[in-house]
């Protein structure tokens, strides 16, 4: 069986994805969850997060070893097969397949095994490469014994893109108020169902049973409204009208029924979280490298500033049991599988 994998997906950047990812990694350990966290965005902001310039430069330029996730698909570029990952441990329990920015140039090995997966034959190595994140994350999940993937990924709708959501069972979109925001939104469900259809296709295409495949279920598990992407000099009218508009526009775009869209996300069941903008919290963490509810008054987090650590630790906790939930993920679901691993 394989382990679930999440993906905070929109194709506008500056929305929180990295962000949200990071904290939300630290958050699931917190609440006794092992987790794998995957870097398939080749700005790699995502391991910068977690390691500091000298562990990413070791990384990157160790010679042989499958240290980041490039390095594990690399050799499906030329005759070679998927190496093991070598994953980074940042805390007991949780793990990281680590970036790279060498991974832009898989955009196109992935773009010519797209198609050459719909042909009549010599589907082996097309689909090892269509689904080479999802078998590398599951390989990672499995050594570890992670109970959740959890990926970022790059703002864009590109094949790289593409083989990261087949990889995806759930997908949460994090949104700003504003119109480019929104209209991101308006091409995410389209993109997503096209994705979805065609990798199905692929999956009927495929006979051989040489390796298992990603189901590419991507479901969507809704979206999480990001204050702080407001531009501080708009007027608050402003950034209400857009976020109002988040209910409709999720609902028919990616779950193609409007009906029960409610007036406000506050009070719309798809809606995640509204998270705060955290000000000076963030470049404090980032500073000390910790999520922002790990602050302590020797990063600086004192007065009104432990205050807010204690806040966002309330607010992620709430949004990782929430994710959970929407997911089915509970202790008990759990310890059966893991019994079943037995
Ligand atoms: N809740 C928040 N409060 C304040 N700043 C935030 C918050 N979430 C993200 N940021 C900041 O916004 C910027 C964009 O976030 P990031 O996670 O990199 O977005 P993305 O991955 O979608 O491009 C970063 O500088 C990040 O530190
Ligand atoms: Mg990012």
């Amino acid at each position: 069986m394989s382990v679930p994998v999440l993906t905070f997906f929109n194709n506008k950047g500056g929305v929180g994805k990295t962000s949200l990812v990071y904290h939300l990694s630290w958050m699931f350990s917190e609440i006794g969850f092992t987790v794998l966290a995957v870097d398939l965005d080749a700005q790699a902001n995502l391991t910068a997060a977690y390691l500091d310039e000298d562990q990413l430069e070791r990384l990157w330029n160790e010679s042989s070893d499958s240290t980041t996730i490039y390095r594990a698909i690399e050799p499906l570029t030329q005759v070679g097969d998927l190496k093991e990952p070598h994953l980074v441990e940042v805390a007991p329990q949780l793990h990281i397949v680590p970036g790279d920015v060498a991974l832009a140039s898989f955009e196109d090995t992935l773009s010519e095994a797209w198609p050459a997966s719909m042909a009549d034959s010599n589907l082996y190595r097309p689909f090892r490469i269509l689904s080479a994140f999802w078998q590398v994350a599951q390989k990672g999940a499995e050594r570890v014994g992670a109970d959740i993937i959890l990926v970022d990924v790059g703002p864009n709708l590109g094949a790289i893109n593409r083989s990261a959501l087949i990889a995806s069972d759930y997908v949460a979109i994090p949104l700003g108020a504003d119109l480019f925001s929104l209209q991101g939104l308006k091409n995410l469900g389209p993109t997503l169902r096209s994705w979805r259809g065609s990798w199905k296709k692929r999956l009927d295409n495929w006979k051989p049973p040489d390796f298992e495949l990603p189901r590419g279920k991507m479901s969507p598990i809704g979206y999480i409204v990001q204050q702080h992407s407001v531009r501080l000099s708009r007027p608050v009218k402003a950034y209400d009208k857009w976020i109002n508009r988040m209910p409709g526009v999720y609902h028919d775009s990616v779950l193609q029924n409007s009906t029960n869209a409610a007036a406000t996300p506050q009070e719309d069941s798809e809606c995640l979280a509204t998270l705060r903008h955290y000000r000076s919290l963030i470049p404090m963490g980032q500073e000390a490298r910790k999520p922002i509810f790990h602050l302590t008054p020797a990063d600086g987090a004192i007065g009104s500033h432990a205050q807010a650590v204690k806040e966002s630790y309330d607010d992620l906790k709430r949004l990782a049991e929430r994710l959970l939930e929407k997911i089915g993920i509970t202790k008990s679901s759990l310890l059966t599988r893991f019994q079943s691993r037995q």
